[in-house]
């Protein structure tokens, strides 16, 4: 079996910087057309010019992977509680910025410099809404008397309902959504809201995580959640509704700094993500939905016009082998493991 599908785009990916970047912005060169970069470098990436420069060494490291086909990264900025709206305005205006990433502080990887209080940054979200700049959430609270597993859908209550209905023109992205009730809470909306799912929420519950032994390269925020809430996922994106799109949620973390008594949050898809969607969707009898996830819905919210180029996945007998470790410096990057045999291929 064959599917030949517009060129996908990835809209959430974490390519860090130096060696780490070298080592990964290749596995995403190759599929993606397009990817909106994720801003939490240490430091952050927060103004206009973090952005300019962030993007110049991306490019430097694409162009070294002697990718062929182009890739286009597309800049976030860092939401701190000191950001100044003037500089949000002008590196959008500029076609420099696409999205504002807010992290709640503390929510996640390199999220210290989040926001400590939404109300501190009201003025450039108004300011957002008003020249409407995307702004994506990591939907999570902090709270550290909010179970680990309850915290997207306390956000949802809490964080992200008072700020729509403060700011009903702010269009917002729900970043890696993982429960019924963040589906839920899109699939409701009248407007101005969207929803990224990563590959592996699609395919992992959090008995993958904790059953038979405890597997750290399973772990990333937001946590995996009961197999209920995957199977919403699952049917969200599957559904056509256009407000959900693909974002890989890719972030590599080395495999020592993984494999340790405090290990770090991430999963590192980017070289099987599209083998794997497509495996998803194929279960679920969706294969003519899959464009749309992955190539379509995206650059209809960021009002952007999908890929030219195409990508042809291939079904075969053979399982498709779990990507090599990446070398980065004296260390690996480990690929997701799905878990189960994917019978595609990117060919
Ligand atoms: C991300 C990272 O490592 O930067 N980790 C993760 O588990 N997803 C941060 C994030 O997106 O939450
Ligand atoms: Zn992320």
């Amino acid at each position: 079996m064959k599917i030949t599908i517009r060129q996908p785009d990835d809209w959430h990916l974490h390519l860090r910087d130096g060696d780490m970047l070298n080592a990964v912005v290749g596995s995403s060169a190759r599929h993606f057309g397009r990817a909106l970069i994720m801003p939490n470098l240490v430091p952050p990436v927060v103004t206009g010019a973090d952005a300019l420069a962030y993007r110049e060494r991306i490019e430097q490291a694409v162009a070294a992977t002697q990718t062929v086909n182009g890739f286009t990264p597309l800049m976030t900025l860092y939401l701190t509680d000191t950001t100044q709206a003037e500089d949000v305005v002008a590196a959008a205006a500029d076609g420099l910025v696409l999205a504002v990433k807010l992290y709640p502080a503390g929510a996640t990887t390199n999220s210290s410099s989040g926001v400590t209080d939404i109300g501190k940054v009201m003025p450039v979200l108004e300011a957002m809404a008003k020249h409407d700049i995307v702004l994506c959430v990591h939907g999570e609270v902090t709270d550290p008397a909010v179970d680990i597993f309850d915290r997207e859908a306390r956000f949802i209550e809490t964080v992200l309902q008072p700020l729509r209905l403060a700011l009903p023109e702010l269009r917002i992205v729900m970043e890696h959504v993982t429960t019924r009730d963040g589906v839920e809470y899109i699939s409701s909306s009248r407007s101005h809201l969207a929803g990224t799912l990563t590959p592996h929420h699609l395919m992992i519950n959090r008995n993958h995580l904790l059953v038979g032994g405890i597997r750290p390269h399973y772990y990333c925020l937001p946590i995996a959640k009961r197999e209920e809430h995957r199977l919403a996922l699952v049917a969200a994106a599957c559904s056509g509704d256009a407000r959900f799109f693909l974002g890989t949620d890719s972030a590599p973390h080395t495999k020592s700094s993984k494999e340790s008594d405090c290990g770090c949050a991430g999963v590192f898809n980017a070289a099987n993500t599209l083998v794997c969607v497509a495996s998803v969707f194929d279960e679920a009898n969706a294969l003519d939905q899959l464009e749309a996830f992955v190539s379509l819905n995206g650059p209809r919210w960021y009002g952007l016009t999908p890929n030219v180029a195409t990508l042809t996945l291939t079904k075969t007998a053979e399982p498709n082998a779990i990507p090599d470790p990446v070398p980065v410096a004296d260390e690996w990057v480990m690929p997701f493991d799905p878990a189960r045999p994917v019978y595609w291929h990117v060919s």
